[in-house]
């Protein structure tokens, strides 16, 4: 009998058969079960690219003619094993970002050549190596123009006028931003190669909005109509 009266009693079906319900699944009641595996699809998925081939966009861009081709030369090398040497033995794959680094000093970007030459060095698979260079937006997989400008795009930026700054830099040097798909591929070049630009998020200097980076260098309060001066102040680049 129930000790309170608010709460009705359940009866108990005397006559039910235990052995009749369904058998809790065999990790317990919490493990989900198998979905079901639609074999027609899996039969009829296209061919696998590889993961270079899927991964990276290496085109061929008119800023390629700044930098050389990738190659394996001796300061690479030494610059590559003394970065590594940093690392445990066992931990060399922590060389990543500083290998991809010095790859993107030399060449400019990140080929498909130069990830498998990191893979190579480090011991790990290309698409542990292709995981990084596609997350940080830092590293480029296509060659920039010789100046490579970073138009801050975050909040103060945007509130600041930095969408009119890239639509003016882009008017001056003469590039189609719209010739390709922004997200897949978020650089564009100059017919000529000397410029290319690239939407980048909060610089950290939100207080100077708009902010641009032209290669390493830092400029700040740049307003639309000051690109041409900017663009100008690098002619001797
Ligand atoms: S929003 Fe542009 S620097 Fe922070």
């Amino acid at each position: 009998m129930s000790s309170n009266p608010e709460i009705p009693e359940v009866p108990v079906d005397q006559n039910a058969d235990d052995s009749k319900q369904p058998a809790p699944p065999a990790g317990g009641i919490n493990t989900p079960l198998p979905r079901p595996v639609d074999r027609t699809a899996v039969e009829y998925l296209p061919p696998a690219l590889s993961v270079l081939e899927q991964n990276i966009h290496s085109a061929k861009t008119p800023g390629e003619k700044f930098f050389p081709s990738f190659a394996v030369t001796e300061g690479l090398e030494e610059k590559a094993n003394e970065r590594i040497a940093q690392y445990p033995d066992d931990q060399k794959r922590s060389a990543v970002l500083p290998l991809l680094h010095e790859v993107q000093h030399r060449f400019g970007y990140i080929s498909p050549e130069s990830i498998d030459w990191v893979s190579d060095k480090l011991d790990i698979e290309p698409i542990k190596v292709v995981e990084v260079v596609t997350f940080y937006p830092g590293f480029r997989q296509k060659a920039p123009g010789k100046l490579h400008i970073r138009v801050c795009r975050t909040l103060s930026c945007a509130m600041g006028g930095s969408y009119e700054l890239m639509d003016k830099l882009c008017e001056i040097a003469r590039i189609d931003r719209n010739a390709s798909d922004p997200h897949k591929d978020p650089i564009a070049v100059s017919p000529c190669g000397n410029y290319s630009v690239e939407f980048a998020e909060c610089l950290a200097s939100c207080g100077t909005a708009p902010v641009c980076l032209v290669n390493d260098d830092f400029h700040e309060d740049v307003t639309f109509d000051k690109a041409k001066e900017l663009l100008n102040s690098y002619q001797n680049a």
